[in-house]
């Protein structure tokens, strides 16, 4: 699977390291709050299983399972729910987990539909951030790393469902994604 990389962006540790110092962050923002972490699915497995363990509070854990690729390396511009009902997000304090920060379409549909359930606040989080214009303007409050506008892999990350349970996360070879589109 490594082979299919044209370069490792961020090794297992430096990925660790990082989600020490976000967790930090967000287990300081929430001390005095219970925390109700909503993990958007399949990306954010990963990510959310290291981060929630480094974070000493107790706290709450929904999925969300949303369809915006459809395996391919496109950016869409619909999102499907998956699921009928929403978690309950009544008066609680929402921390959204996302994988990566791209078009902005995913989380500005996610964003959008939790405010409807009338939590207390939300907040956004996500491991990665693209640098690039976004066709939808979502804020993230914790990012983990920003990266340059290609196609990534590993760490829960996905190209028609392959390559999540890479340990690092890499730049996947061009070749790969015209050839299997
Ligand atoms: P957005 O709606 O364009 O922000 O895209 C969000 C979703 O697209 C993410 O949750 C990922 O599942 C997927 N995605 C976007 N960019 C990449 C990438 O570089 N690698 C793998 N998946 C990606
Ligand atoms: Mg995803």
């Amino acid at each position: 699977m490594q082979a299919d990389l044209e370069r490792i962006l961020f090794d297992e540790a430096t990925i660790l390291r990082r989600l020490d110092e976000i967790a930090a962050q967000i287990s300081n923002d929430y001390r005095d709050r219970e925390l109700t972490v909503i993990a958007v699915l399949n990306g954010s497995l990963v990510f959310m299983s290291d981060l929630m363990r480094r974070i000493p509070l107790p706290l709450r854990l929904d999925c969300l399972s949303v369809a915006s690729y459809h395996g391919r390396a496109e950016t869409p511009d619909e999102v499907i729910f998956k699921q009928v009902a929403l978690p309950d997000v009544v008066d609680r304090h929402i921390l959204i987990l996302d994988d990566i920060l791209d078009s902005g379409h995913t989380l500005a549909a996610i964003r959008e539909k939790l405010e409807t359930a009338k939590p207390r606040s939300i907040r956004v989080c996500v491991l990665l951030q693209k640098k690039k214009e976004r066709a939808r303007s979502v804020d993230a409050d914790y990012v983990g790393f920003e990266i340059e506008d290609e196609f990534v892999v590993g760490y829960g990350l996905d190209f028609m469902e392959r390559y999540r349970n890479l340990p690092c996360i890499g730049v996947l070879r061009k070749e790969l994604i015209t050839q299997t589109n």
